[in-house]
């Protein structure tokens, strides 16, 4: 019996680990949903903005991005990609702190 529950716990815990390679940062499903990210952006194909993919190809050299990127998912920013800026947290869903804004940065620069 205690055999199989240490099996288990082995395998569980390899799961989340194949997962978390796989995907990158676990996403915040909570403020992605709070702020409509899915309602514009894919993970993988761009929609009406580009996916996160992009986003994160895009800035993976960049030292500043992190900052830079918390900064306009709070409060908007000129467009970077097209003609189209994204609209500021209060227009996605309500405002956004500091630490939410860098916790959902960190999970897309990881895509
Ligand atoms: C109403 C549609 C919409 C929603 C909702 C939305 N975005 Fe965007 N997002 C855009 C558009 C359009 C762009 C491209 C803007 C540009 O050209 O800089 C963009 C760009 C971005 C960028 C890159 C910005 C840059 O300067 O390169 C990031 C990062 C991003 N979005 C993350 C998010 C996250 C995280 C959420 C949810 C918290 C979210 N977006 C919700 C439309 C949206």
């Amino acid at each position: 019996m205690i055999a199989l529950f240490r099996h288990c716990l082995l395998a569980c815990a390899a799961t989340a680990l194949t997962i978390h390679v796989a995907y990158g940062e676990p996403e915040p499903t909570a403020l992605v949903d709070q702020q409509h990210c899915m309602f514009c952006h894919t993970r993988d194909a761009p929609f009406l903005a580009p996916s996160f993919q992009q986003i994160a190809e895009h800035y993976r050299n960049a030292p500043n991005a992190q900052t830079m990127l918390e900064h306009k998912l709070r409060l908007g920013g000129k467009a970077h990609w097209g003609d189209t800026p994204m609209p500021p947290a209060v227009e996605r869903g309500g405002p956004l702190s500091a630490e939410e804004a860098h916790t959902l940065v960190q999970w897309v620069l990881s895509q």
